[in-house]
């Protein structure tokens, strides 16, 4: 591939992050890292997608799309993150423990199922038969919630509900929590998408 000695877990983090010329020889050898995002094609197979979050604010959330799929990244409120060890009795699964929740990778099993407390990464598609829960990130009783809501997603077709870390309440038609892609930071303030440590 390249006269470059490279270790295989170098090569790889490299191709992940597509990360442009930062090797001689890899990025021709490997097409879809020429440009700093992947391309159309690469984003379709699959590629995983850097982020920028430096300029997401607490309370904010930003989709961005891979493989397809609509994935959303938060960031919580200080008042929202402490608000989800109280909600673990309503929950069919707070911990991402059930088998349904096999996916869940290692470092999001957790009560805030995220690697930072206060960046939630996940999957923007409701575990039920797919549609788009909507953000309810706003406390307090309103339409098709309970008067102690504390906020979170509600999914429009069914009426399944999320907490802030994407966690299902019990007795919804939803049998799982939202599946949280793989993903890592590549700095403070950047996510890649797709792939993490263990890629
Ligand atoms: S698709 Fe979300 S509750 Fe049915």
């Amino acid at each position: 591939m390249s006269e470059t000695p490279i270790d295989s877990s170098k090569r790889t983090w490299l191709i992940a992050s597509g990360c442009a010329g930062a090797v001689g020889g890899v990025a021709t050898a490997v097409p879809f890292v020429s440009t700093f995002q992947p391309s159309e094609k690469a984003k379709a197979a699959g590629a995983a997608v850097e982020v920028d979050i430096s300029d997401l604010k607490p309370g904010e959330k930003v989709t961005v799309e891979w493989r397809g799929k609509p994935v959303w990244i938060i960031k919580r409120t200080p008042e929202q993150l402490a608000a989800l060890p109280s909600l673990d009795a309503q929950l069919a699964d707070p911990k991402s423990e059930r088998k349904q929740s096999e996916l869940t990778p290692e470092y999001a099993r957790n009560e805030a199922r995220s690697i930072k407390p206060e960046i939630l990464v996940a999957v923007g598609i409701c575990t039920h038969l797919g549609c788009s829960p909507s953000d309810k990130f706003v406390p307090g009783a309103q339409p098709s919630l309970p008067n102690d809501w504390k906020g979170g997603f509600l999914c429009p077709c069914h009426g399944s509900t999320f907490d802030m870390a994407g966690r299902v309440f019990k007795n919804k038609p939803a049998p799982d929590n939202l599946e949280v892609p793989p993903h890592m930071y590549l700095s403070e303030t950047k996510l890649l998408i797709g792939e993490d440590k263990k890629a």
